[in-house]
Protein backbone atom coordinates (compact mmCIF):
# COMPACT_ATOMS: atom_id res chain seq x y z
CA UNK A 1 0.00 0.00 0.00
CA UNK A 2 1.45 3.30 -0.76
CA UNK A 3 1.11 6.40 1.92
CA UNK A 4 -2.25 7.83 2.54
CA UNK A 5 -3.56 11.20 3.50
CA UNK A 6 -5.47 11.37 6.98
CA UNK A 7 -8.72 12.65 5.72
CA UNK A 8 -10.17 9.20 5.63
CA UNK A 9 -8.52 7.92 8.75
CA UNK A 10 -9.85 11.34 10.44
CA UNK A 11 -13.34 10.93 9.20
CA UNK A 12 -13.90 7.55 10.64
CA UNK A 13 -11.73 8.43 13.94
CA UNK A 14 -14.35 11.20 14.67
CA UNK A 15 -17.67 8.89 14.17
CA UNK A 16 -15.34 5.87 15.79
CA UNK A 17 -14.88 8.19 18.71
CA UNK A 18 -11.40 7.34 18.56
CA UNK A 19 -7.84 8.57 17.78
CA UNK A 20 -5.20 7.99 15.10
CA UNK A 21 -1.09 8.13 16.66
CA UNK A 22 0.99 10.46 15.50
CA UNK A 23 4.20 9.19 16.37
CA UNK A 24 8.00 11.05 16.01
CA UNK A 25 10.54 9.18 13.45
CA UNK A 26 14.08 9.41 13.71
CA UNK A 27 15.77 6.51 12.39
CA UNK A 28 15.02 2.70 10.84
CA UNK A 29 14.26 1.15 14.04
CA UNK A 30 12.25 3.59 15.46
CA UNK A 31 10.12 2.90 11.85
CA UNK A 32 10.26 -0.40 12.29
CA UNK A 33 8.93 -0.30 16.22
CA UNK A 34 6.21 1.84 15.32
CA UNK A 35 4.77 0.27 11.44
CA UNK A 36 5.01 -3.87 13.00
CA UNK A 37 3.38 -2.55 16.01
CA UNK A 38 0.06 -0.58 14.11
CA UNK A 39 0.62 -3.32 11.89
CA UNK A 40 -0.32 -6.06 14.22
CA UNK A 41 -2.83 -3.97 16.24
CA UNK A 42 -4.40 -3.59 12.83
CA UNK A 43 -4.45 0.17 13.38
CA UNK A 44 -4.05 3.33 11.23
CA UNK A 45 -0.71 5.08 11.93
CA UNK A 46 0.97 8.53 11.11
CA UNK A 47 4.87 8.85 11.33
CA UNK A 48 5.56 12.40 11.59
CA UNK A 49 9.31 14.00 11.13
CA UNK A 50 10.31 17.00 12.83
CA UNK A 51 12.76 19.64 11.34
CA UNK A 52 14.98 18.39 13.41
CA UNK A 53 14.51 14.69 12.69
CA UNK A 54 15.32 15.90 8.92
CA UNK A 55 18.19 17.45 9.93
CA UNK A 56 19.85 14.00 12.24
CA UNK A 57 18.58 11.57 9.75
CA UNK A 58 18.55 13.13 6.09
CA UNK A 59 15.53 14.16 4.73
CA UNK A 60 16.19 11.42 1.74
CA UNK A 61 17.02 8.69 4.12
CA UNK A 62 13.77 9.48 6.40
CA UNK A 63 11.54 9.29 3.07
CA UNK A 64 12.75 6.16 1.65
CA UNK A 65 12.77 4.63 4.77
CA UNK A 66 9.32 5.36 5.23
CA UNK A 67 8.69 4.34 1.92
CA UNK A 68 10.49 0.69 3.11
CA UNK A 69 7.94 0.46 5.87
CA UNK A 70 5.04 1.17 4.06
CA UNK A 71 5.79 -1.75 1.69
CA UNK A 72 5.70 -4.07 4.49
CA UNK A 73 2.27 -3.75 5.57
CA UNK A 74 -1.63 -3.16 4.13
CA UNK A 75 -2.23 -0.78 6.93
CA UNK A 76 -3.26 2.66 6.03
CA UNK A 77 0.20 4.81 6.74
CA UNK A 78 0.14 8.70 6.61
CA UNK A 79 3.58 10.99 6.74
CA UNK A 80 3.46 14.18 8.14
CA UNK A 81 5.85 17.30 8.95
CA UNK A 82 5.52 17.79 12.70
CA UNK A 83 5.85 21.78 13.53
CA UNK A 84 6.52 23.17 10.33
CA UNK A 85 7.84 26.63 11.01
CA UNK A 86 7.38 28.26 7.70
CA UNK A 87 6.06 27.90 4.43
CA UNK A 88 9.70 26.21 2.82
CA UNK A 89 9.66 23.39 4.91
CA UNK A 90 6.10 22.51 4.37
CA UNK A 91 7.33 22.85 0.58
CA UNK A 92 9.88 21.07 0.48
CA UNK A 93 7.81 18.10 2.42
CA UNK A 94 5.11 18.29 0.28
CA UNK A 95 7.61 17.96 -2.65
CA UNK A 96 9.36 15.40 -1.12
CA UNK A 97 6.49 12.77 -0.83
CA UNK A 98 4.82 13.73 2.89
CA UNK A 99 0.98 13.43 2.67
CA UNK A 100 0.61 16.03 5.52
CA UNK A 101 2.48 18.90 7.08
CA UNK A 102 1.84 21.07 10.17
CA UNK A 103 2.33 24.60 9.78
CA UNK A 104 3.14 25.51 13.15
CA UNK A 105 2.58 29.24 12.94
CA UNK A 106 0.85 29.78 16.23
CA UNK A 107 3.32 31.93 18.16
CA UNK A 108 3.02 34.72 15.21
CA UNK A 109 0.36 37.22 15.81
CA UNK A 110 -3.13 36.37 14.58
CA UNK A 111 -3.18 37.74 10.85
CA UNK A 112 0.11 36.16 10.15
CA UNK A 113 -0.91 33.21 11.64
CA UNK A 114 -3.62 32.73 9.46
CA UNK A 115 -1.73 34.86 6.43
CA UNK A 116 1.16 31.72 6.34
CA UNK A 117 -1.12 28.96 6.84
CA UNK A 118 -3.95 30.03 4.13
CA UNK A 119 -0.58 30.15 1.34
CA UNK A 120 0.42 26.54 2.65
CA UNK A 121 -2.64 24.99 2.27
CA UNK A 122 -2.80 26.43 -0.92
CA UNK A 123 0.05 25.16 -2.28
CA UNK A 124 -0.67 22.01 0.02
CA UNK A 125 -3.95 20.67 -1.56
CA UNK A 126 -2.62 22.12 -5.18
CA UNK A 127 -0.61 18.41 -4.49
CA UNK A 128 -3.25 16.51 -2.70
CA UNK A 129 -1.61 17.08 1.29
CA UNK A 130 -3.51 17.54 3.77
CA UNK A 131 -2.59 20.45 6.43
CA UNK A 132 -2.77 20.66 9.98
CA UNK A 133 -2.22 24.40 11.68
CA UNK A 134 -2.09 25.42 15.22
CA UNK A 135 -4.38 27.71 17.84
CA UNK A 136 -3.04 28.21 21.24
CA UNK A 137 0.60 27.85 22.96
CA UNK A 138 1.46 24.81 24.43
CA UNK A 139 4.53 25.09 27.09
CA UNK A 140 7.69 22.89 26.48
CA UNK A 141 10.04 22.60 24.32
CA UNK A 142 10.23 21.92 20.37
CA UNK A 143 13.10 21.61 18.30
CA UNK A 144 15.15 24.59 19.47
CA UNK A 145 11.53 26.74 20.67
CA UNK A 146 10.85 26.28 24.22
CA UNK A 147 7.75 27.85 25.48
CA UNK A 148 7.96 28.51 29.37
CA UNK A 149 4.84 27.16 31.22
CA UNK A 150 3.60 30.99 32.09
CA UNK A 151 3.50 31.89 27.89
CA UNK A 152 1.17 29.33 26.97
CA UNK A 153 -2.35 29.92 26.33
CA UNK A 154 -5.18 27.62 26.23
CA UNK A 155 -7.10 27.89 22.78
CA UNK A 156 -9.92 30.53 22.85
CA UNK A 157 -13.19 28.30 21.04
CA UNK A 158 -14.24 31.91 20.16
CA UNK A 159 -11.41 32.12 17.26
CA UNK A 160 -11.32 28.32 15.90
CA UNK A 161 -14.35 28.94 13.49
CA UNK A 162 -12.92 32.13 11.84
CA UNK A 163 -9.53 30.24 11.93
CA UNK A 164 -10.69 27.14 9.94
CA UNK A 165 -12.88 29.37 7.56
CA UNK A 166 -10.19 31.67 6.57
CA UNK A 167 -7.34 28.68 6.41
CA UNK A 168 -9.12 25.84 4.68
CA UNK A 169 -6.77 23.72 7.32
CA UNK A 170 -8.02 20.11 7.61
CA UNK A 171 -7.38 19.81 11.25
CA UNK A 172 -6.47 21.68 14.39
CA UNK A 173 -4.13 21.36 17.13
CA UNK A 174 -5.59 23.24 20.12
CA UNK A 175 -3.96 24.23 23.36
CA UNK A 176 -5.81 22.06 26.52
CA UNK A 177 -3.40 21.29 28.93
CA UNK A 178 -0.95 18.94 27.23
CA UNK A 179 2.47 20.29 26.92
CA UNK A 180 5.69 18.97 25.44
CA UNK A 181 8.84 17.16 26.44
CA UNK A 182 9.07 14.40 29.02
CA UNK A 183 8.50 16.88 31.89
CA UNK A 184 5.26 18.37 31.92
CA UNK A 185 3.66 18.28 35.88
CA UNK A 186 5.57 18.85 38.63
CA UNK A 187 4.67 16.34 41.64
CA UNK A 188 1.75 18.42 43.57
CA UNK A 189 0.45 19.60 40.33
CA UNK A 190 -3.21 18.09 39.10
CA UNK A 191 -2.53 16.88 35.42
CA UNK A 192 -5.93 17.48 33.77
CA UNK A 193 -7.08 18.54 30.49
CA UNK A 194 -9.30 21.04 29.67
CA UNK A 195 -11.99 18.80 28.69
CA UNK A 196 -14.30 21.63 29.27
CA UNK A 197 -12.12 23.70 26.31
CA UNK A 198 -12.35 20.79 23.62
CA UNK A 199 -16.05 19.82 23.90
CA UNK A 200 -16.77 23.70 23.38
CA UNK A 201 -14.45 23.97 20.66
CA UNK A 202 -16.51 20.61 19.39
CA UNK A 203 -19.26 22.30 19.30
CA UNK A 204 -18.16 24.76 17.19
CA UNK A 205 -16.70 23.28 14.83
CA UNK A 206 -18.72 19.75 14.20
CA UNK A 207 -17.32 16.81 12.63
CA UNK A 208 -13.54 18.75 12.59
CA UNK A 209 -10.75 16.59 13.28
CA UNK A 210 -8.80 18.45 16.65
CA UNK A 211 -5.13 17.34 17.00
CA UNK A 212 -3.42 17.10 20.57
CA UNK A 213 0.02 17.47 20.99
CA UNK A 214 2.24 17.31 23.78
CA UNK A 215 0.69 14.12 25.04
CA UNK A 216 3.18 11.84 26.26
CA UNK A 217 2.21 10.23 29.40
CA UNK A 218 5.95 9.57 31.02
CA UNK A 219 5.20 5.76 32.22
CA UNK A 220 7.34 5.57 35.48
CA UNK A 221 8.00 2.44 35.02
CA UNK A 222 10.23 3.20 31.72
CA UNK A 223 11.52 6.45 33.48
CA UNK A 224 12.34 3.89 37.11
CA UNK A 225 14.40 1.49 34.38
CA UNK A 226 16.59 4.53 32.95
CA UNK A 227 17.66 5.27 36.26
CA UNK A 228 17.89 1.87 37.54
CA UNK A 229 21.02 1.49 34.95
CA UNK A 230 22.61 5.05 35.19
CA UNK A 231 20.37 7.66 33.98
CA UNK A 232 19.04 10.22 36.09
CA UNK A 233 15.65 11.66 35.12
CA UNK A 234 13.71 13.82 37.23
CA UNK A 235 10.44 12.26 38.54
CA UNK A 236 7.51 13.99 36.24
CA UNK A 237 3.85 13.29 35.79
CA UNK A 238 2.63 13.39 32.26
CA UNK A 239 -0.45 13.24 31.00
CA UNK A 240 -2.56 10.74 32.22
CA UNK A 241 -4.13 8.12 30.00
CA UNK A 242 -7.86 8.73 31.29
CA UNK A 243 -7.64 12.13 29.81
CA UNK A 244 -6.29 11.16 26.47
CA UNK A 245 -9.09 8.16 26.26
CA UNK A 246 -11.74 11.33 26.55
CA UNK A 247 -10.32 13.53 24.70
CA UNK A 248 -9.92 10.82 21.67
CA UNK A 249 -14.20 9.85 22.92
CA UNK A 250 -14.53 13.90 21.69
CA UNK A 251 -13.45 15.36 18.28
CA UNK A 252 -9.32 14.63 18.84
CA UNK A 253 -8.67 12.88 15.87
CA UNK A 254 -4.53 12.70 16.24
CA UNK A 255 -2.54 12.28 19.31
CA UNK A 256 0.98 13.39 19.21
CA UNK A 257 3.57 11.15 20.85
CA UNK A 258 7.15 11.39 20.67
CA UNK A 259 8.85 11.96 24.33
CA UNK A 260 7.29 8.06 25.58
CA UNK A 261 8.71 6.75 22.42
CA UNK A 262 12.16 8.20 23.58
CA UNK A 263 12.25 6.89 27.02
CA UNK A 264 11.19 3.54 25.94
CA UNK A 265 13.97 3.41 23.10
CA UNK A 266 16.55 4.51 25.77
CA UNK A 267 15.48 2.40 28.90
CA UNK A 268 16.31 -0.58 27.02
CA UNK A 269 19.76 0.64 25.78
CA UNK A 270 20.85 1.73 28.92
CA UNK A 271 19.40 -2.03 30.67
CA UNK A 272 20.97 -4.15 27.66
CA UNK A 273 24.35 -2.15 28.32
CA UNK A 274 23.97 -2.55 32.06
CA UNK A 275 23.30 -6.51 31.87
CA UNK A 276 25.79 -7.51 28.91
CA UNK A 277 28.47 -4.97 29.48
CA UNK A 278 30.49 -7.15 26.80
CA UNK A 279 28.18 -6.33 24.10
CA UNK A 280 29.40 -3.85 21.37
CA UNK A 281 27.05 -4.94 18.42
CA UNK A 282 24.52 -2.54 18.42
CA UNK A 283 22.18 -4.85 16.54
CA UNK A 284 21.94 -6.64 20.11
CA UNK A 285 20.97 -3.33 21.95
CA UNK A 286 19.32 -1.36 19.63
CA UNK A 287 16.96 -4.49 18.84
CA UNK A 288 15.99 -3.98 22.85
CA UNK A 289 15.37 -0.76 22.02
CA UNK A 290 13.15 -1.41 18.79
CA UNK A 291 11.48 -4.10 20.56
CA UNK A 292 10.61 -2.19 23.34
CA UNK A 293 9.45 0.33 21.77
CA UNK A 294 7.29 -1.79 19.74
CA UNK A 295 5.51 -2.59 23.17
CA UNK A 296 4.94 0.98 24.07
CA UNK A 297 3.25 1.32 20.47
CA UNK A 298 0.48 -1.10 20.82
CA UNK A 299 -0.16 -0.05 24.51
CA UNK A 300 -0.99 3.44 23.14
CA UNK A 301 -2.72 1.95 20.18
CA UNK A 302 -4.68 -0.77 22.24
CA UNK A 303 -5.23 0.73 25.48
CA UNK A 304 -4.93 5.12 25.06
CA UNK A 305 -5.82 5.42 21.79
CA UNK A 306 -8.62 2.36 21.01
CA UNK A 307 -7.42 2.62 17.13
CA UNK A 308 -6.60 -1.20 17.11
CA UNK A 309 -8.66 -2.86 14.59
CA UNK A 310 -10.01 0.12 12.82
CA UNK A 311 -7.42 -0.36 9.70
O1 LIG B 1 7.06 18.43 19.34
C1 LIG B 1 8.23 18.09 19.14
C2 LIG B 1 8.55 16.67 18.89
O2 LIG B 1 8.65 15.94 20.09
C3 LIG B 1 9.78 16.56 18.05
O3 LIG B 1 10.91 16.78 18.81
O4 LIG B 1 11.91 18.63 17.51
O5 LIG B 1 13.28 17.30 19.15
O6 LIG B 1 12.53 16.28 16.99
P1 LIG B 1 12.26 17.29 18.06
P1 LIG C 1 5.42 14.63 23.66
O1 LIG C 1 6.69 15.35 23.95
O2 LIG C 1 4.45 14.78 24.80
O3 LIG C 1 5.63 13.22 23.28
O4 LIG C 1 4.72 15.37 22.40
C1 LIG C 1 5.15 15.11 21.09
C2 LIG C 1 4.57 16.05 20.09
O5 LIG C 1 3.65 16.79 20.34
C3 LIG C 1 5.15 16.05 18.75
O6 LIG C 1 4.62 17.04 17.95
ZN1 LIG D 1 4.07 18.83 18.98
Amino acid sequence: MSLVTTKEMFRKAYEGGYAVGAFNVNNMEMIQAIVEAANECRSPVILQVSAGARKYANPVYLRHLVEAAVETTDIPVAMNLDHGADFEICKACIDGGFTSVMIDASSKPWEENIAITKQVVEYAHDHGVVVEAELGKLAGIEDDVKVADHDAQFTSPDEVQEFTARTGIDSLAIAIGTSHGAYKFKPGQDPKLRIDILEEIGRRLPGFPIVLHGASSVPQEQVAIVNEFGGSMPNAIGIPESELRKAAHLAVCKINIDSDLRVAFTAAIRKHLAENPSHFDPRQYLGDARANMKEMVKHKIVDVLGSANKA
